[in-house]
């Protein structure tokens, strides 16, 4: 597992140092002169987009509160560990936030089989932890300290792909290719076909892979014999471009489309991409060209820092942060226990991503949009509300 933590804070007392001078961040918790807050996150590994965007809009987050005099009268302290998007490293990232460092939260992840690994630990110390983007319902269900600033698959899946299916693209016969080695994609499949369904769609083939896959030549072809209207991929960025490439290959001419796990600039990147996805759509939280006053300033502030547009993942990260922020100043402690209360009575918090209220289960209500893919770029379309 890679370190991040000595730097994370060097770097974010140079963002601060101007105005408040670089407070000493030995003390641990609390108790010390800094709020000490964990994220874990894929900073590098197969959904490295997903990591390194949503650390970004987290380092935004904490730069502006410290700016604005940080909570309780101290400045929040990031520690990051990197998982690598690999199984097994979110537990013990999460660990050694807690038993080493001493954090009062943790922010993570974006993947749903990730947050899912952490959140036992979480719940175990009784740590509150907020996934920006975690989706599949199952996340918030392990237990009442688990939380997230995001929709879930339910409303994804269930409501804003099954209505565009059949509304929008006039999709009668789909064909759905899911990842089975991500709780994301799985979920997602589920819910999607319960309501497209339901609303007179036909599944007219159904295929699978595991992660790592490169090959889905076997797939593509049992898909074509079924001629379907669009093929549903609710998958990650890596395998969604490497498919698309393939079924045009094939001679597979349909639209395709996915969920918020399209979400990474390297989705249309490479030889080819950008054709083989030309039109195309997925859902997601957040679209920089989104005309409201918050996502507009945020969109400025993260393009003077990091020098790219922020996406969906930057702007979870960010209002992760943020509520995390709001939910210590109302409980006025940093006490995991009062912390978590605070949070689970967030209501009508605005963030760049939309109004939050948490819900009795511990997610946030929130509207999605539809991007389309135009020229290689992600155009928003249209915004569906729950
Ligand atoms: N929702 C995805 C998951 O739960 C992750 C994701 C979020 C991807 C936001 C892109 C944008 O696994």
């Amino acid at each position: 597992m890679k370190k991040w933590s000595f730097f994370v804070p060097v770097l974010l007392c140079g963002f601060v140092l101007a105005i408040t001078g670089c407070k000493d961040s030995s003390n641990s918790g609390a108790s010390g002169q800094t709020i000490k807050v964990g994220e874990f996150a894929s900073l590098t590994g197969s959904e490295a987009s997903f990591g390194q965007s949503s650390h970004k809009g987290t380092l935004l987050a904490i730069d502006d509160i410290n700016a604005a005099g940080g909570v309780l009268g101290k400045k929040f302290e990031l520690l990051t560990e990197d998982d690598q998007s690999k199984d097994g490293e979110s537990a013990t990232a999460v660990k050694k936030l807690i038993s080493r460092d001493k954090v009062v939260a943790i922010l993570g992840e974006v993947a749903s089989g990730r947050s899912l690994e952490a959140a036992p630990i979480c719940q175990e110390y009784k740590i509150p932890q907020i996934s920006p983007s975690s989706t599949n319902p199952k996340v918030t269900a392990m237990g009442d300290y688990i939380f997230r600033v995001c929709f879930e698959d339910k409303f994804q899946g269930g409501v804003v792909l099954a209505k565009f299916a059949l509304q929008s693209l006039k999709a009668k016969r789909v064909a759905i290719l899911t990842d089975v080695s991500a709780a994301y994609s799985a979920g997602l499949t589920t819910y999607f076909k319960e309501q497209f369904i339901a609303g007179g769609g036909q599944v007219v083939a159904e295929q699978k892979f595991t992660k790592d896959d490169k090959d889905f030549k076997a797939q593509l072809t049992a898909i074509k014999t079924q001629n379907p209207d669009a093929i549903f991929m609710p998958i990650y960025y890596g395998p969604a471009t490497l498919i698309a490439l393939q079924a045009r290959e094939l001679g597979i001419t349909c639209p395709l489309f996915g969920g918020d796990g399209w979400e990474a600039p390297e989705l249309v990147q490479g030889p080819g991409a950008a054709e083989a996805l030309e039109g195309c759509f997925y859902s997601t939280h957040f679209a920089p060209d989104q005309q409201t006053p918050e996502a507009q300033e945020f969109v400025k502030k993260y393009e003077a820092k990091f020098g790219a547009k922020p996406d969906a993942m930057g702007a979870l990260g960010y209002d992760s942060a943020l509520v995390l922020a709001d939910a210590i100043k109302r409980a006025g402690t940093t006490e995991g226990a009062k912390v978590r209360d605070a949070l689970a009575a967030t209501k009508d918090f605005q963030g760049v991503t939309g109004k939050m209220t948490i819900d009795p289960e511990r997610n946030a209500r929130k509207p999605a949009v539809i991007l389309q893919i135009k020229g290689g770029k992600f155009v928003y379309r249209e915004t569906v509300n729950p």
